[in-house]
């Protein structure tokens, strides 16, 4: 089945989304990325917020993104970083690009919004190279059941709808361990950059490994 495209989010979003990176997000992400190295590609780039800090070791990126604006928009931000980054129209779920070619593919806030989490795990996998990470931070579904139920009745009214395919109530680790990757060394972290409701999420950061 082909993605709705989303075109509207991709208008609202990036703007709403540069304040978070001056709250202490954008520290964040340079963390998570400083340890990359070799051939990375990243799933729903967006307007390029990772690209600044990708570090020197990282040879080629190869930046899938499914929005036409967000591509532009990616386009000019890595340009304006004199980022050699190769930025393709796809999927998570039908990654353009050949098995076991990775060393690291990251995905930061996305498997939140793909459309099947399931198929986007197993292309993830695919693409990675034995041994390689599934590298990012998403939030995720509460434990509490009345809180989870909230965020599933939230999800199917409204939440999803206004939010660019947005899932609140998402088990990501659940799924990511159903795949077969070894989540060592993922971790459940407080992330108070995001805007309510989800700051008020759980948050699960780090890489996930394709055993070798
Ligand atoms: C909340 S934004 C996060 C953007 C960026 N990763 C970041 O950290 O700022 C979600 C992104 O996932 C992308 N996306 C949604 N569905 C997708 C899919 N099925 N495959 C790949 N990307 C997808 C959206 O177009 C958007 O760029």
């Amino acid at each position: 089945m082909a993605r709705r495209k989303r075109p509207l989010f991709a208008r609202w979003y990036p703007d709403a989304a540069a304040q978070l990176e001056e709250r202490g997000l954008a520290d964040r992400r340079r963390r998570l990325l400083a340890p990359l190295s070799g051939r990375v590609l990243e799933l729903g780039c967006g307007f390029g917020a990772n690209f600044p800090h990708y570090p020197d070791a990282v040879t080629e990126l190869v930046a899938v993104e499914p929005e036409e604006h967000f591509r532009d928009l990616a386009r000019a931000r890595a340009d304006e970083l004199g980022l050699k980054a190769a930025i393709v129209e796809g999927t998570a779920e039908a990654l353009p690009v050949e098995s076991a070619s990775f060393d690291a593919v990251v995905a930061t806030a996305v498997l939140c919004s793909v459309d099947d989490q399931a198929a986007a795990l197993a292309e993830i996998k695919r693409v990675l190279k034995p041994g390689g990470a599934l590298v990012g931070f998403e939030h995720v579904g509460s434990a509490g059941r009345a809180r989870h139920t909230a965020e599933r009745v939230l999800d199917a009214v409204l939440w999803t709808h206004l939010n660019g395919g947005c899932h609140l109530s998402r088990d990501t680790l659940g799924a990511i361990r159903a795949a077969g990757f070894d989540t060592a060394d993922v971790r459940e972290e407080r992330f108070p950059y995001l805007p309510f409701p989800v700051s008020k999420s759980p948050h699960i950061v780090g890489s996930a490994r394709k055993p070798a």
